[in-house]
Formats: structure tokens, sequence, C-alpha cells
């Protein structure tokens, strides 16, 4: 059937409703290049300001699914658990997170991304590790889950091309931040994927897409609602994101501290958010008993790290990269940590070359932000509070901007940060 793109437009630009027939067939029309970029990128606008009802959000997300191929991961006789972050600074949670899970026999098939902008991307982090890849066929995925129960890699040509071509547009249009395009977006690659289970870890804060729990929470719902019609058992953590996660942001950085976890130690926030999102992937795939966080003090979870990185030609026992040049940031006054600003700490790493600001750029895997302290911590003036590390040093000053300003002193004790601010299922 063939339709006027101007109509749809003009219907959503009205703040009127999409049919079936009309969603069906302009995903597939921008996917095969009959419906141009700027047609698009005005129905996206349009979308962005009017929002879609829970309807055609859903079949939106199914007509992206339909534009590609679906994986299937029945033959592995296990249950299979995912998740998903909507990005964050110093989100290294994956990495522990996946040999985690599966020392308890549930597979991981994590598709993961890269960063951009100044939240990192997992591929980038661990691509640190010298002779590891990201890009596996989708036999070789398969027979990575089955031999060693979990896999990290990048998400296939095959899987929604249509949202490939819609986000890469929807981020030079300034219609990223449109709910029904961010749950559509990640929701048809996980159902795509074939997990049988999903738990979602929605980032608020200042270091994320959402800054206020009222849009985290509409999000997660609206995900959340998407899994469940699709069959995949989903859940939702709402997860603070107004502090970095850890002591690192940047890549080789971030991958020595997972390093730590698996080893058994590592900072406490990174720890307890590894466990929490592990008992949900866990009970979400049908163990809801079991208790993952031994598995990180005994080896076991670093045991299947190591032949993780080794099945996709890593090696684990490889010395990580060191930047040559560091600079370090002292406290300019004494007392408690009472803000760290998640966004300045990813701004700094991108800018000292963690991150990139276009799709072909390369990230120095060296690059990134250590901190020193974390708010809460009593600091004394002149005491480190951050080192940063890069392999280009001309780079120091835009870093250093973008710090200024990023922490704020308290004479009067402060607690800690609220890490697990809600939950959905
Ligand atoms: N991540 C995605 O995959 N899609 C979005 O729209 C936003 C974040």
């Amino acid at each position: 059937m063939s339709m006027d793109v101007v109509d749809l437009i003009r219907t959503k630009r009205d703040g009127g409703r999409l049919s079936d027939a009309e969603i069906d067939w302009v995903i597939e029309a921008y996917t095969g290049g009959t419906v141009a970029d700027y047609q698009m990128s005005a129905l996206a606008m349009a979308i962005l300001i009017r929002g879609m009802d829970r309807h055609e959000i859903a079949r939106w997300t199914a007509a992206m699914i339909a534009s590609g191929e679906r994986m299937d991961f029945s033959t592995l006789g296990r249950p299979t658990a995912d998740k998903h972050s909507t990005g964050g600074v110093g989100d290294k949670i994956t990495l522990p997170l996946a040999p985690l899970v599966a020392v308890f026999d549930v597979a991981v098939p994590q598709l993961s991304g890269r960063g951009l902008g100044h939240t990192g991307g997992t591929l980038d982090k661990l691509e640190s590790i010298p002779g590891w890849r990201a890009a596996l066929s989708n036999e070789e995925m398969l027979a990575q889950l089955d031999d060693v129960g979990a896999v990290i890699c990048a998400a296939g040509a095959g899987l929604a091309p249509a949202d490939k071509k819609l986000y890469a547009l929807r981020d030079t249009t300034g219609t990223v931040e449109a709910i029904p395009l961010i749950a559509s977006s990640i929701m048809s690659k996980k159902i795509a994927e074939g997990t049988g289970a999903l738990v979602l870890d929605v980032k608020v804060g200042s270091g994320a897409f959402m800054k206020s729990l009222d849009q985290a929470t509409e999000l997660a719902r609206t995900m959340v609602d998407l899994g469940k019609d699709a069959g995949v058992n989903t859940v939702a953590l709402l997860t603070g994101m107004d502090t970095p996660l850890g002591l690192t942001a940047g890549n080789a950085l971030e991958v020595r501290e997972s390093l730590d976890v698996l080893a058994g130690g590592g900072p406490d926030d990174v720890v307890e958010l590894t466990v929490a999102l592990a008992r949900e992937m866990l009970a979400a795939a049908g163990r809801p008993d079991v208790d993952p966080a031994p598995a990180l003090a005994d080896g076991r979870a670093m045991d299947v790290w190591r032949r993780m990185i080794a099945a996709q030609g890593g090696d684990p026992d490889a010395a990580l990269p060191v930047a040559e040049h560091t600079h370090t940031v002292v406290a300019g006054e004494s007392g408690y940590l009472s803000r760290m600003d998640a966004h300045a700490v990813g701004i700094a790493a991108w800018r000292l070359g963690a991150g990139r600001a276009r799709k072909e750029d390369d990230v120095q895997a060296v690059a990134g932000v250590e901190m020193h302290a974390k708010p809460s911590d009593f600091v004394a003036a002149g005491q480190p509070l951050f080192t940063l590390h890069t392999a280009t040093p001309e780079r120091f000053d835009r870093a250093l901007e973008a710090l200024q300003g990023a922490v704020d002193y308290s004479a009067d004790a402060v607690a800690a940060p609220g890490l697990i601010l809600g939950r959905l299922d």
C-alpha cells in the first residue's frame, strides 16, 4: 500500500494518532529509502512534541523489529537474561554483571553499543583489552553462549535496521529525547535479540538522559510494558546518576575497576548495583532464590570473565594500556563532599579522549578521569580529588574547564547519594 508521508506528518503535527497501517508503511518506506530523511525528521519532531499512545508505541516497535532479523536462543536449553542501561558516567556494570549471572546457568546475550557524547560505551571499554573483538557472527555468538554462558558483543547489522537509520537521524535533528522514540529504539533491539528476560537500568540525574524521577519513571513504564507485551519478562530499576558510578570514567580505567569487582573488591556502589541487577536478572529468568554476591568474592565470576574475554580473542592476562600523561586536581577546601557532578566528569573524560563527538571518531583506551573521593567523603584542602589521564596533554585545559564547579563541600557530614531509587515490574 502506498501512502503520502506528508499526510502522516500533518496528522501527528495536529495531535492525531497514526494507524497500524500507517506506522507499518512509514517504517518500511523509510528503511527502504522511499521516505526521505527530511520527512522522517519532521515526523520524529512531531512525535517528540505530540507524543504517541501505548498502542502506537507498541506498533512502532513491532514495525522496527520487522525491519530486520530476530535471533533465537531456544536451542541453548537454559534461560536467557539481558540488561540494558540507558547510559551514564562510569557505568561499567555490564562488565562484571554478565559473567556473574552466567555463573548460575543463565545465559547472557549482551548486545552492547559504543559511546556517543559524554556517556561511555561498553564496546569501547572492552576494546582496551589487547586482542578483544566486538564483532561476532550470529553463529559465533550462539556457540559462545553455549560454551561460556556469556557474550558481550556488537549488534549485527541485521538487527532492527530501521532503528539504526532512525537513531542516527535523531542524533542530528534534536529528536533523541522523545520517550516513545527512546523506548521503541531500545526495546526493538532487545526484543529482536530474543532474550527471555530483560532488566532495565534507567538512570536518573545530571549524567543521564532523564534528569527527573518523573521522566525516568515514564520511560521505564513504557519500556517494561513494551517488553511484557512482546513476551519478554521485563523489570526496571531506577538508579541515581547525579554522581558518577565508581571511581573511574574512561575505557581502560573502567576495565581495571571492573576487574577489582570481579576479584571481590572494588567500589561499594559498583558492587551494590552489580549484585542488585544480577539478582533481578536471575529472578526474571526463573532463579529467584539465588544470592549472586558470593560468586564475586570466591572467583567464580572472574573465571567466566576470563573465558568470555579469551573466546573473543582477548588476552585476560595482558596489561591494560596506561596513559602517558596525567594531571592531578586537588580539593580547593576542606569539608565533606556534598556533590560531584556526573555530567561534568563525563564531559571531562570525553574531552580527554575517552569518548567521541561523531560516530566515525576513534577513542583513546587510556583517557579518562579517576576520582579519589566521592560525595559523603571528608577531604582536606590540597588532597587529590581527580587524576586526569590522556595520551594527548593538550586536552587537559578543556577537561579542567569542564570540572570547574563540579564539586561542592559541606562543613557538616552528608549522606551518600541514593543509588537504587525505585523498581517497576
Ligand atoms: N539508546 C538507544 O538505543 N536508543 C535511544 O533512542 C536512546 C538510547
